[in-house]
């Protein structure tokens, strides 16, 4: 099975190699295979963000394709910054300027009231019409200051109690372990695992 991933991000593209390693699929970046789009990502949940991505490189490639979306979810602010977390305060602005002011505006909020989480959405769209969404979540709360010089983003932020560590202090293979999207993409490669063998 051929498939196009909507992405460029070569931490993705690894990642979703890596995990749908031992399966027999092919995963091409939107590079190889030519196409070169940014897709207004103007859903309100992060499935129909995914689903956007992959429909609308589906359209192009005729070509089974993945794509996904994730962010941070904060209990406290209904679920801000949620699909929102790469413009939150600006696509340009600094993720340490960024994470100050989530941590800001949490101040007096203590304990299981931090409660937030990293959400990931993945979507395969196929060109007979057939959609597969799958979710992973990485459970934590929001830490009291940043924590960590790994990964990337929110990272600093989130403390996961399991670990007594922020997700920013965890290795890059502690954390794809146990990661949002690692979850998502398993779950996702169990149902193509079920399409295959039928
Ligand atoms: P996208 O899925 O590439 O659109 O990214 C969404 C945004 O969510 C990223 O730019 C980060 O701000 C945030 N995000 C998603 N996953 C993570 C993560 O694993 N660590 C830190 N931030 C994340």
């Amino acid at each position: 099975m051929k498939i196009i991933l909507a992405s460029n991000n070569k931490n993705k593209i690894r990642e979703v190699k890596e995990i749908l390693d031992d399966i027999n699929v092919d995963i091409l970046s939107m590079k190889e295979v030519g196409i070169d789009i940014d897709i207004e990502e103007n859903g309100s949940t992060f499935e129909e963000n995914a689903l956007i991505k992959a429909r609308e490189v589906m359209k192009l490639t005729k070509c089974i394709t993945m794509a996904d979306d994730s962010g941070l979810e904060i209990d406290y602010l209904h679920k801000e910054p949620g699909v929102y977390s790469a413009r939150f305060m600006g696509h340009d602005t600094p993720y340490d300027i960024k994470n100050k002011a989530l941590i800001d505006r949490l101040q007096g909020v203590e304990g299981k009231d931090r409660g937030a989480r990293f959400v990931a959405a993945i979507a395969v769209v196929f060109p007979d019409g057939k959609e597969i969404v799958t979710r992973g979540t990485m459970e934590g709360t929001i830490a009291y200051k940043p924590c960590g010089t790994n990964g990337f983003g929110y990272d600093p932020i989130l403390f996961l109690p399991e670990y007594n560590k922020c997700s920013a202090e965890l290795s890059s293979d502690e954390k794809n372990k146990i990661s949002h999207r690692g979850k998502a993409l398993r779950a996702m490669k169990s149902r193509l695992l079920m399409i295959e063998e039928k």
